[in-house]
């Protein structure tokens, strides 16, 4: 499997064990207010992580160079931005609203550039 592959299933599983963390501690304390924090981290964090994952495990040649590690590089930077800043938000501190802004829109670009590897490039070589 690629390595990219490997990496995003490694991280992806990590975030899994945070997100869950979450909601496991947003039950126990009886407040759901960081609500979107724990999905988002669970949807971008696992679930988009994983899928992303699969993809480059299927189509190893686009797996290769330094556009999926900028693709990787700029997808987790913004999570790490977005979701503490979401959660902290949620929890009442309104004031880091940029971030979660910042965030948000740093995950997008990371989203844009993986439509860009999907749909340019040699597609010939599938696992
Ligand atoms: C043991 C694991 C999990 C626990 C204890 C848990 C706990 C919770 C709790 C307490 C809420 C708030 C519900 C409410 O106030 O209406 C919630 C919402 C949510 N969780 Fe989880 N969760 C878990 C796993 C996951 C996973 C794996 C995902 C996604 C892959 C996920 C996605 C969501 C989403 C999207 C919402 C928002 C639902 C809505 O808008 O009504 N959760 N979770």
């Amino acid at each position: 499997m690629p390595f990219i592959a490997t990496l995003y299933f490694r991280t992806a599983i990590l975030l899994l064990i945070v997100g869950i963390g979450v909601g496991i501690h947003m039950s126990m304390a009886g407040d759901h207010s960081p609500m979107g924090a724990h999905a988002h981290l669970n949807l971008l964090g696992w679930v988009t992580g994983a899928l992303f994952g699969v993809y480059y495990a299927l189509h190893p040649g686009k797996a290769s160079g330094r556009l999926p590690m900028l693709q990787y590089a700029i997808h987790m930077i913004g999570l790490v931005i977005m979701i503490p800043a979401l959660y902290l938000m949620l929890k009442g501190n309104a004031s880091l609203e940029p971030f979660v802004a910042v965030g948000s829109l740093v995950v997008f670009a990371g989203v844009i550039l993986f439509g860009w590897i999907v749909f340019t490039g040699d597609d010939r070589s599938t696992a």
